[in-house]
C-alpha cells in the first residue's frame, strides 16, 4: 500500500497514463523543432498544458511558466537565475535541501543568506522574517508547506514583508500545489516552484517555475531553443530561452491531464479527503503510547503529511517493518530537510512520515494504523527479549 505521496504521487489517474501514452505513441515529435504536422501537434500539446496550468494558479500569461524536470530544477533556476554577489536572501529552517543546498553554494559566490528559525511547531513567525530583512535583501524564499511536518506557512503575510522590503518572493509549492489553492496574484508570488509529479498528479520528470512579468531571470542553461538559432547568446525570451533542449512532451501531457483531473474532482474535495485521512491517522496514532505527532498542534495548521516519532522505537526500523510485514510504503528519516528536524527536535533519527493521496481510502488508513500498532509491539517485544538476554 502506497502512502508516500509527498515524495511522488502514486497511482496516477487513468487519464494521466493515457495522455503520456498518446504523446509517446501517437505524436512522438519534438515540440518547436519542425514545421511538419506531428511537431506542430507536439507544440500544441505543450501550449495547451501551459494554458491549463496557468489557469490553475491564476497566472495571466502562460508564457511565464517554464517547464522543468522537477521542483529542484525550478528552485535552482529561480536562485541561480536571480541572485548575484552582494544580494541577501532570507529563508527558514523548514526548507528542503533543494532550496538550502543551492543557497549554501551561492554563499560561496558572495550571496548572503539568513536562515530564520521556525518555532518548535514548524511555523515561521512573520515578525522574525521581517527582522531578518536588510537593505540588500533581494529575495525571501520559503516552502509553503513543510514536507517534514506539514506546517502551513503564512505566505500571504510573508508576501507583504516582501513588498515592503522590495524583495522578490519565492515560494516552494512542492507540498501545496494540488493540495490547497494557490493564486499567484492573491499571494503576491514572484516566483513559484512546483513539482508536476506530486500533488499535480503528473508523471515523474515534470515540474515548473512561474516567473512574474516584472522579474528578470538569467538562463542558467544554454542550448537549442528551436528559435533564434543564429544568436550566439542564449535568447532571453520566455519561456523558450529557459527551456533549452528537447522538452519532456509525454511528461508535460501527463501533467496537464493530472491538473485537468484535479479541476474535475475539485481541489476542495481533494483537500477534504486528504484532511479526513490525515485526521483518521492522527487519531489512531495518538492512541499509541510513546507516539508524538510533529508540527502544529491544530490539524488545520497542517496539510499533506503527518509525521511522528515513537519514544522507544527507531522510526527507520518501524518503516522497514511496515514494508516487510505489511507492504506499506512510508518514509522514515530526515526527508532531505535536516534543519527542519533540528527545529522540531528530531535529529538525528528523524521521523516517520505518512502522506495519503486521492486514491487512498479510510480502509487503507485503518490498515496502516493497525499495522503500526503491531509493528511497534513486535519491535518492543524483540527489544525486551534482547534486554533480558543481554542486560
Ligand atoms: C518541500 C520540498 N521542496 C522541494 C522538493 C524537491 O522536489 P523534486 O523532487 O520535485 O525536485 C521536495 C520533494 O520532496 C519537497 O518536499
Amino acid at each position: 500500500m502506497y502512502l508516500d505521496n509527498a515524495a511522488t504521487s502514486f497511482p496516477k489517474p487513468e487519464s494521466v497514463y493515457e495522455a503520456v501514452l498518446r504523446a509517446l505513441r501517437e505524436v512522438g515529435a519534438s515540440p518547436g523543432r519542425g514545421g511538419y504536422r506531428s511537431a506542430l501537434e507536439a507544440g500544441r500539446i505543450v501550449f495547451q498544458a501551459r494554458e491549463c496550468i496557468a489557469g490553475f494558479f491564476s497566472i495571466a500569461d502562460s508564457s511565464r511558466i517554464i517547464f522543468t524536470h522537477n521542483a529542484t530544477a525550478a528552485l535552482n533556476l529561480a536562485l541561480y537565475g536571480i541572485l548575484t554577489t552582494g544580494d541577501h536572501v532570507v529563508t527558514t529552517t523548514m526548507e528542503h535541501n533543494s532550496l538550502l543546498r543551492p543557497l549554501y553554494a551561492l554563499e560561496g559566490k558572495g550571496v548572503e543568506v539568513t536562515i530564520v528559525p521556525a518555532g518548535s511547531d514548524g511555523i515561521v513567525l512573520v515578525d522574525d522574517i521581517r527582522r531578518a530583512v536588510r537593505a540588500n535583501t533581494r529575495m525571501i524564499a520559503v516552502s509553503h508547506i513543510s514536507n517534514v511536518c506539514g506546517a502551513i506557512q503564512p505566505i500571504r503575510e510573508l508576501s507583504e514583508v516582501c513588498s515592503v522590503a522590495g524583495a522578490l518572493f519565492l515560494v516552494d509549492a512542492s507540498q501545496s500545489a494540488g493540495h490547497i489553492p494557490l493564486d499567484v496574484d492573491h499571494h503576491h508570488i514572484d516566483l513559484l516552484a512546483v513539482p508536476g509529479h506530486k500533488g499535480l498528479l503528473g508523471p515523474s520528470g515534470t515540474g515548473l517555475l512561474y516567473v512574474a512579468p516584472h522579474v528578470e531571470l538569467i538562463p542558467v542553461m544554454q542550448g537549442g531553443t528551436g528559435t533564434n538559432s543564429t544568436a550566439v547568446k542564449q535568447p532571453l525570451t520566455m519561456p523558450d530561452g529557459f527551456e533549452a533542449g528537447t522538452l519532456n512532451l509525454s511528461g508535460i501531457a501527463g501533467m496537464q491531464a493530472g491538473v485537468e483531473f484535479i479541476k474535475g474532482v475539485g481541489l476542495a474535495a481533494l483537500h477534504r479527503l486528504q484532511c479526513d485521512l490525515l485526521d483518521q491517522a492522527e487519531q489512531a496514532l495518538r492512541g499509541i503510547s510513546g507516539v508524538e505527532i510533529l508540527g502544529p498542534e491544530k490539524s488545520t495548521d497542517r496539510c499533506a503529511v503527518l509525521s511522528f516519532t515513537v519514544s522507544d522505537v527507531d522510526v527507520a526500523q518501524l518503516a522497514a517493518e511496515l514494508d516487510h510485514s505489511f507492504d506499506i510504503a512510508v518514509r522514515a528519516g530526515l526527508h532531505c530537510a535536516p534543519l527542519a528536524h533540528r527545529t522540531l527536535g528530531t535529529l538525528p533519527e528523524g521521523s516517520l512520515r505518512v502522506s495519503p493521496g486521492w486514491f487512498n481510502t479510510r480502509e487503507d488508513i485503518a490498515f496502516f494504523s493497525d499495522a503500526v500498532v503491531q509493528c511497534i509491539h513486535k519491535i518492543r517485544s524483540q527489544k525486551g527479549t534482547h534486554e533480558k538476554l543481554h542486560p
